[in-house]
């Protein structure tokens, strides 16, 4: 629904709130809270209302305790969108432009959002962890090491929490498929290989409503050369990564939390093949290696903007069986054992070769029951030779996610503040994933195989 100015302006008198030019919002000194208070209320900012904006808005209402204070945007279009979805959901907010302001006036805010394009995410994450607040940041960290470096030094000298968005860090789904089934189950035996995609159809830029057209005074104050930049930011090398950076960062970074390695090499092929007039490669195809604590594994990834194939996807594969797991489960939501693995019913045989009997994990609630072919089985008009390995059954994932995918990360975050627990993605989690990713970029520039030094990843 597209909200003008008037609804606006109607929608927040009502509820008895100002915009931020016309009112001072004094308030308590940013107090610390009292850990473990979890019903002590949080008051939180969001800086970039955008699209990522929106979602978090929308998972960030269901969480109990949680109090919308301020958005800040450049753009009258989202700050008009996000102050009317958060008045409609009895947040009382002031609205901002310039986050500098913002940060000065909202005194009693605990944490902030950021959710702006990538290349910003450094100069507001900062500032607002100097200004001692929380910050959640969005992926991708930054769209540079260096302001991703920054970042994280922040975070440590002013001992302010640093979560960056990674979602699939917090989604019970993932944390079961990932740490219950792979590692304290070794469900897979040694995971080898891994291949992870996301796939899209071919679309046209973004544009916007004409009449919310910024001036280029004010485009080109905030670093923008024209309204199609300032929409398309993820193209343009000054802004953003390309796809590789945008959809292929949640993803690489789930090879290193299963491998428990960051990568030791990337090579990559990519280009800007289709969308000619773009400046980041279109479609990017790369290979990692990693050191585990197991042996040598290799992660396939590829991003592909002109074919959405297969979907968005991550598949595990070990000597032993196989996990394909997506953020939507219709597209991937299963684990397969591998034929050879399978027990046949003579313990000490069994044993000895490492077979298991899967169905042993379902009656323990680590696997569905359902279980369904995943190969087709020949039929008489089909030629198998032996090459072709035995049948798979799929058993499915029994964690369901009854939430917006990225409300456990945000409810994480949350905890963090309240009660002390642990972030799932620090900013060294973040960092770590930039270094890989934006290695990609750089492979496919150069043509080059890029070898990682350990020390690469720490700061
Ligand atoms: N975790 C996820 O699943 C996920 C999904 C999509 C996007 N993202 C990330 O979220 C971030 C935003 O992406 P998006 O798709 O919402 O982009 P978008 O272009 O739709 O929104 C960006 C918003 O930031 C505002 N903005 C731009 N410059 C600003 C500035 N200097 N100060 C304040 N506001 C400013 C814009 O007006 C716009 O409203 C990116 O970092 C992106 O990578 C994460």
């Amino acid at each position: 629904m597209t909200l003008t100015r008037r609804d606006f302006l109607k929608s927040i008198t009502a509820a008895g709130a100002t915009v931020a030019a016309s009112r001072w919002a004094a308030g308590a000194e940013n107090a610390p809270l009292v850990p473990g208070s979890s019903s002590e209320t949080v008051n939180v900012a969001i800086i970039g209302a955008g699209a990522q904006g929106r979602i978090l808005l929308e998972s960030a209402k269901n969480i109990p305790g949680i109090q919308f204070k301020a958005v800040c945007d450049v753009w009258d279009y989202s700050q008009q969108y996000a102050g009317n979805f958060l008045m409609k959901h009895g947040h009382k907010v002031n609205v901002y432009e310039d986050y500098r302001e913002m940060l000065d006036k909202e005194k009693d805010l605990h944490a902030v959002i950021v959710a702006s394009p990538d290349w910003m995410h450094a100069e507001h994450a900062n500032a607002c962890m100097q200004a001692e607040r929380h910050v959640y940041c969005e992926k991708e960290m930054s769209n540079t090491l260096e302001k991703a470096r920054t970042m994280v030094e922040t975070s440590r000298s002013t001992k302010k929490l640093l979560q960056i968005g990674h979602q699939r860090r917090s989604n019970p789904r993932y944390i079961h498929a990932f740490n219950k089934l792979i590692r304290d189950t070794n469900l897979l035996g040694r995971v080898t290989h891994a291949n992870a995609q996301w796939n899209r159809s071919k679309s046209d830029d973004i544009g916007w409503p004409k009449k919310y057209a910024l001036s280029t005074e004010r485009l080109s104050k905030y670093g923008y050369s024209s309204m199609h930049e300032f929409r398309n930011w993820r193209w343009f090398k000054k802004f953003g990564g390309g796809p590789i950076v945008d959809l292929g960062s949640h993803q690489i970074d789930l090879f290193s939390w299963v491998f428990g390695s960051n990568p030791k090499s990337v090579i990559a092929s990519g280009g800007v093949d289709f969308y000619t007039t773009h400046e980041w490669y279109d479609n990017v195809m790369c290979i990692f290696e990693y050191d585990t604590p197991k042996g040598v594994s290799r992660a396939f990834y590829q991003v592909l903007t002109t074919t959405s194939n297969g979907g968005f996807k991550e598949t595990f594969m070990g000597e032993n069986g196989n996990i394909v797991i997506s953020e939507v489960p219709p597209v991937g939501n299963t684990a397969t054992q591998e034929a050879q693995n399978k027990a046949t019913g003579n313990p000490e045989e069994d044993l000895k070769y490492g077979r298991s009997d899967w169905e042993l994990y379902v009656k323990q609630g680590l696997l569905g029951s359902t279980r369904t072919p995943i190969r087709p089985v020949a039929t008489k008009n089909t030629n198998v030779d032996a090459r072709v390995s035995a049948q798979l059954e799929g058993y499915p994932l029994p964690i369901e996610l009854a939430k917006p995918a990225h409300q456990p990360h945000l409810e994480n975050f949350f905890d963090a503040i309240r009660l002390g627990t642990k972030l799932n993605c620090p900013g060294e989690i973040g960092y770590e994933t930039a270094v890989a990713v934006l290695a990609c970029n750089e492979a496919v520039r150069t043509n080059q195989k890029i070898e990682f030094k350990p020390s690469q990843f720490t700061i």
